[in-house]
């Protein structure tokens, strides 16, 4: 086991409340402490073990929790996605840099064995090459989401290479789970889509149909993370900024992919602000440096994921869950 305790900020959001569960799996449940600014949603979180409220605003109180628990790893969630930081610019910087910021000096301090700090596709901005975008290549954002996400790249590898602090992170793409709905993303629309076609058989989606994007299911996204968390430090050329592919595809091919299941399945279009950010974020990214630094591979293609989400999210709508 590369870690004794783990802290996550940012536990009750979409990646943070099944990474919670799945490393509790790996380290043993009072070994993984979940926190957020507020209650979870998912009981489960909280019954399965350590749940603190935590603003990472706070740094003393990231350094009492590290304290507390004798944490040694933090990975660090909590952050304000790219719709909400087109409407709040200001909040997106102040969570996304001081929030980051007071996770890694607390992990400078207090000699954390690593920091885990996600970025995003939305790194990357209208001067990028749209397919198949490298490793290296023009970061030039137009959302403050994503100038938050270009300056955490940097910040984590300035610690890297200054302090010697282990910071590793994942340029994620758009992440589709039927566990815990993302908030405020470009993105939503990719999860969004199943849970409307299971409940009532038809979609109005804010982005026009030939908007493709890199999308992944949430078991890639979990095993992604775990790999790089116990990647070979050694071994890592990158540090904060891997680029991690898995499936690029249009809101067209993501519909014909549903209609496939739910022959009655119908979409409509009704564009708004998101349009411009899923614009300026590329088609799909080469993920050459993930496979070869620390064995990247995923698993799940479009139509494998679109059965397990229809399978998971109609048995919940049975249920009466949704
Ligand atoms: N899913 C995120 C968003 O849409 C991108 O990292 O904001």
């Amino acid at each position: 086991m590369k870690f004794s305790k783990i802290l996550l900020t940012g536990s009750g959001g979409q990646i943070g409340s099944e990474l919670t569960l799945a490393l509790r799996e790996i380290y043993g449940a009072q070994n993984v402490i979940a926190s957020d600014i507020k209650k979870p949603c998912s009981e489960k979180l909280e019954t399965s073990g350590p749940f603190e409220i935590l603003n990472v605003l706070d740094k003393e109180a990231i350094k009492n929790l590290v304290l507390k628990y004798n944490v040694d790893m933090i990975v660090h969630l909590a952050a304000i996605l790219s719709a909400i930081g087109e409407q709040k610019p200001m909040l997106a910087w102040d969570v996304n840099i001081n929030g980051m910021i007071n996770v890694l000096e607390v992990a400078r301090e207090m000699k954390l064995k690593q920091v885990m700090v996600p970025s995003s596709i939305a790194a990357f901005g209208p001067g990028t090459p749209i397919d198949n975008t490298p490793q290296e290549t023009i970061l030039k954002p137009t959302t403050m989401y994503g100038v938050t996400k270009v300056a955490g790249e940097l910040l984590g590898e300035y610690y890297v290479n200054k302090f010697g602090l282990d910071v590793r992170g994942l340029r994620y793409p758009g992440i589709i789970s039927n566990d815990t709905l993302p908030g405020g993303g470009t993105t939503d629309y990719a999860v969004a889509i199943y849970y409307e076609a299971v409940k009532y058989g038809k979609y109005t989606c804010f982005v026009k149909e030939d908007t493709r994007l890199p999308m992944m299911y949430m078991p890639d996204c979990l095993k992604a993370t775990i790999d790089l968390m116990h990647a070979d430090f050694t071994k890592l050329k990158h540090h904060s900024d891997f680029n991690v592919g898995a499936m690029s595809f249009s809101v067209k091919d993501l519909a014909d992919s549903i209609k496939k299941y739910i022959p009655t399945f119908t979409i409509d279009y009704q564009p708004d602000f998101r349009q411009a950010i899923a614009d300026s974020w590329p088609n799909s990214v080469d993920d050459t440096a993930a496979r070869e630094e620390w064995g990247w591979k995923p698993s799940f293609d479009l139509d494998t994921m679109t059965q397990d989400m229809l399978k998971v999210i109609g048995e919940k709508h049975k249920k009466g869950l949704i």
